[in-house]
């Protein structure tokens, strides 16, 4: 492999940016956001680096190469013309994982398949043996991507997807990708020196990735990484992520600030109650049952509240109108909050006029499927002047005073004001 390996850390959609920036910080080069994505250039050790403490990054992948694929012919010829042997042996286990994105095929099963017959048939050619597949837990996990009809194969550094830290050991009906809250968070320009606070906070996602944010503790901490069982590079990755792990061990710090969630559902509350115990951060984080659409106990002196109310796809009672009536109570309730930065991921396109207030940030994300908009609001008369688009204002900026504005009936669905 060459000394720096060109990479491509995937994301949610609408949050290329931010990871661009988090994988800087980590030190990788020729850094390019793509659709879903961002290359990058690290070593090795760069590259483990970015594994243990992305916490936006989903995947990180080494790509192998690009093909035009045509019929299953095509995919058989693309994938039998890697090199499998330089990245595989016959003691080691593989899998393959395939998307698709407007193929002519139309099972992603059916793609995996003939990379897996070309890998093996290759191996078998160039070895006279060949490794086994292995679904569940393989030691080199094989990602197919087929857009149309240009496949991409790549090998995972991280095996298990990253969003899986490990603390998610009791999840709610629609809680946030972990790498996704992570992402918000950011955006919100959250960095662990200020109070935090979900009052809608299902299973805990946002509290506790502001929590490892606010200690300092890398993400992937709890978690070991595919890259440590391949053939050629893994004795020398496990040697590197020792070192990295006590590294970052060192690096954590106490908590300061308070970090407060609220639930109305008890159920909701005994899952963070429980996911913020494996995460090991029941001393840093407090849970309490609470309605977000009437006062709650927040802490002195401000700081970021940030939630992604129901979007209202399993309403039961009241449809749209009465998430309009929830959306609405819940702006009246947070609108109170002065000196506080409010955040709201809303996945409901009523949500913005029936809040009933003039964010000054606002940015498209894809919650998997569903496209969200991040919404930033500042109340009462310490607020700036809101924002064209884009991010946060940087901490520290000149503010400016603004009573918060209603938005009247006809300004929904300008930009900005
Ligand atoms: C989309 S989920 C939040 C998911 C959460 N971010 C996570 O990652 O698990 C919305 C949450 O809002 C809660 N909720 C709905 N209405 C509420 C209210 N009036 N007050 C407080 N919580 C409420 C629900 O019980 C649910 O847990």
């Amino acid at each position: 492999m060459a000394e720096r390996l060109a990479l491509f850390a995937t994301t949610a959609r609408g949050t290329e940016d931010l990871l661009a920036e988090e994988l800087k910080e980590l030190g990788a080069r020729r850094i390019r956001q793509d659709r879903g994505g961002v290359r990058f250039l690290a070593s090795l050790d760069e590259a483990l680096r970015v594994c243990l403490w992305s916490r936006i990054a989903m995947r990180v992948l080494y790509p192998l190469g690009e093909f035009e694929a045509h019929g299953a012919d095509g995919l058989y010829e693309a994938a039998a013309s890697v090199p499998w042997e330089e990245h595989l042996t016959p003691d080691h286990t593989f899998a393959v994982e395939a998307t698709l994105r407007e193929s002519e095929h139309s099972h992603s099963g059916f793609v995996a398949l003939k990379v897996k017959d070309a890998l093996v048939d290759r191996m078998r050619g160039t070895l006279g043996a060949r490794p086994d597949v292995h679904t569940r837990d393989p030691d080199v996990r094989v990602v197919a991507h087929l857009a149309r009809e240009r496949l991409s194969l790549s090998l995972d550094l991280c095996g298990e997807p990253l969003h899986r830290r490990g603390y998610r050991v009791r999840p709610t009906p629609a809680p946030l990708k972990e790498t996704l809250a992570a992402a918000l968070l950011r955006a919100a320009n959250y960095t662990g020196e200020e109070a935090l606070v979900d009052p809608m906070c299902g299973s805990g996602t946002l509290l506790i990735e502001g929590a490892l944010i606010a200690r300092r503790r890398a993400p992937g901490i709890a978690r070991s990484f595919a890259v440590e069982r391949w053939p050629h590079l893994g004795a020398r990755a496990k040697e590197l992520l020792a070192e990295l792990r006590a590294d970052a061990r060192r690096h954590e710090r106490k908590v300061l600030v308070p970090l407060r969630g609220f639930d109305k559902d008890p159920e909701a509350l005994e899952a963070a109650s429980r996911n913020v115990k494996a995460a090991r951060l029941s001393e840093e984080i407090q849970l309490a049952e609470g309605d977000a659409t009437r006062p709650f106990p927040v802490p002195e002196g401000g700081g970021l509240l940030i939630t992604n109310p129901p979007y209202g796809e399993r309403i039961g009672s009241g449809g749209q109108k009465g998430m309009k009536a929830f959306y609405f109570k819940l702006g009246e309730n947070l609108r109170t909050l002065e000196g506080w930065r409010v955040y709201v991921l809303a996945g409901n396109p009523a949500f913005e006029s029936a809040f009933h207030a003039r964010p000054s940030f606002r940015r498209d994300v894809w919650n998997g499927p569903i496209p969200c908009t991040l919404l930033g609001y500042r109340f009462g008369s310490t607020a700036p002047a809101p924002e064209k688009t884009g991010s946060e204002p940087a901490l520290g900026m000149a503010k400016q005073a603004l009573d918060v504005a209603p938005v009247r009936p006809e300004h929904e669905g300008e930009e900005e004001p």
